[in-house]
């Protein structure tokens, strides 16, 4: 099963693309951004079977930038074959209608709350359809969509943000964890992939930029602790333009694979330069560990520039590496020494070898994640067994033996 993830399109006079937005703002630089992804699409057998979209869809929430947020989607959607009743949405700081709140912060009723989210939920086409088959609009803040593969429970994080809230960053009520923990108890114990969608960061990263950080929500502590009860696999999420994938512990040492997406299509901000670019996500899930009870795959992420189109991540360029494995979270030195038999047989009279290689003849490595191989590798470096190894661009290692 393959899962694309992309998040804070931001369409509206902001975009790159002279295809995202009409009419174009000063900030759309390319002609053709979306024939470009579906060559892409093409070129790199990037199809999928569901898409999950994190949130900030719309610059400022009108009504005509949520419209052709839908179409965007739609088009993206069509090319990755994956069918609109497969597009599971959240809603971004971006796309709540402020103005309402302004008008009277002191409200009560719940109506000035209702009219914050009337444009995404009445605008035309894939946008509204997703939102109305989902509850995350209402007071309760939270949707769940099962599918025979998959459960997606998207959290809307924007409810308590508004114009008078300083820092806008999002949040989690305790009360929405408690429900979702009661509610979804059974999925605990369900086999199938489950991902938790939300805008906003519950966990806060390191980075260069010298600016204060308000991404992470109030309260990340009770979401983080809901996906342990609740066996999440993934949790994915936008907001920070900046990509990121790690494997976090949560709960009772339970391991949540965290994605952040990054911006498919907003043309990035200076401050950016040089810390991130344009992305789009590619989670393969290949099966479920019997004895860890862990998911285990893949995540791909590509990076999009005007000279060189779509092309494979680079952590030292965008902080998200093209491939990075998960299921597989034995310590450096366990994988060590289950790999280096494998290694000292393949590497005999100096010959050479890949990663991928060695653990073809142990299938459950196949999840390490990418910064642990290279550990591992530095360690069997370090004891000769090998002599040197090479990264390729593709996430596999050429490693290299000893000539006598
Ligand atoms: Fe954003
Ligand atoms: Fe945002």
């Amino acid at each position: 099963m393959k899962v694309a993830v992309l998040s804070d399109l931001h369409i509206g006079p902001n975009v790159r693309g002279k295809d995202l937005f009409d009419p174009p703002g000063k900030a759309a630089i390319d002609d053709d951004f979306l024939d470009q992804f579906e060559e892409f699409v093409i070129r790199e057998d990037a199809k999928a079977d569901y898409l999950l979209v994190a949130g900030d869809l719309s610059e400022s929430a009108r009504p005509d930038e949520l419209r052709q947020a839908g179409t965007v989607i739609a088009r993206v959607a069509k090319a990755l074959g994956v069918a609109e009743d497969r597009v599971s949405l959240t809603i971004g700081n971006h796309d709540k209608f402020w103005a309402p709140l302004d008008f009277d912060p002191g409200d009560t009723t719940g109506i000035t709350q209702q009219m914050a989210y009337m444009p995404i939920s009445r605008a035309p086409g894939l946008v509204a359809e997703a939102m109305a088959r989902e509850a995350q609009l209402t007071s309760r803040c939270w949707s769940v969509t099962e599918q025979p593969d998959i459960v997606i429970i998207a959290y809307n994080s924007t409810w308590a943000d508004g114009p008078k809230v300083k820092p806008h960053y999002g949040a989690i009520d305790p009360a929405h964890a408690d429900q979702m923990r009661g509610q979804l108890s059974y999925l605990r114990d369900d086999d199938r992939f489950k991902v938790l969608l939300v805008h906003h960061h519950a966990w806060q990263y390191a980075d260069r930029i010298q600016l204060p950080d308000f991404s992470v929500m109030d309260n990340a502590q009770a979401l983080l602790e809901l996906t342990a009860d609740l066996r999440i696999d993934f949790l994915v999420h936008g907001h920070k333009h900046v990509p990121r994938f790690q494997v976090a512990l949560t709960g009772d040492r339970h391991h949540l694979c965290v994605l952040g997406a990054g911006s498919f299509c907003k043309n990035l901000e200076s401050v950016l330069q040089g810390e991130a670019l344009n992305q789009f996500h590619l989670i393969e899930v290949t099966g479920r560990d019997s004895q860890s009870n862990r998911s285990t795959g893949n995540v791909k992420s590509w990076s999009f520039t005007t000279t060189a189109g779509w092309t494979r991540s680079r952590v030292d360029v965008t902080g998200i590496e093209h491939h990075n494995p998960f299921g597989c979270y034995a310590t450096p030195e366990e994988i060590r020494d289950r790999a280096r038999p494998e290694v000292e047989r393949r590497l005999a009279g100096g010959s050479h070898a890949t990663w991928r290689e060695v653990i073809a003849q142990d299938p459950t490595l196949d999840g390490v994640p990418a910064k642990v191989v290279l550990s591992v590798l530095e360690m069997l470096q370090a004891e000769g067994t090998l002599d040197r190894f090479l990264r390729q661009d593709d996430g596999d290692c050429v490693l290299l033996g000893k000539r006598a």
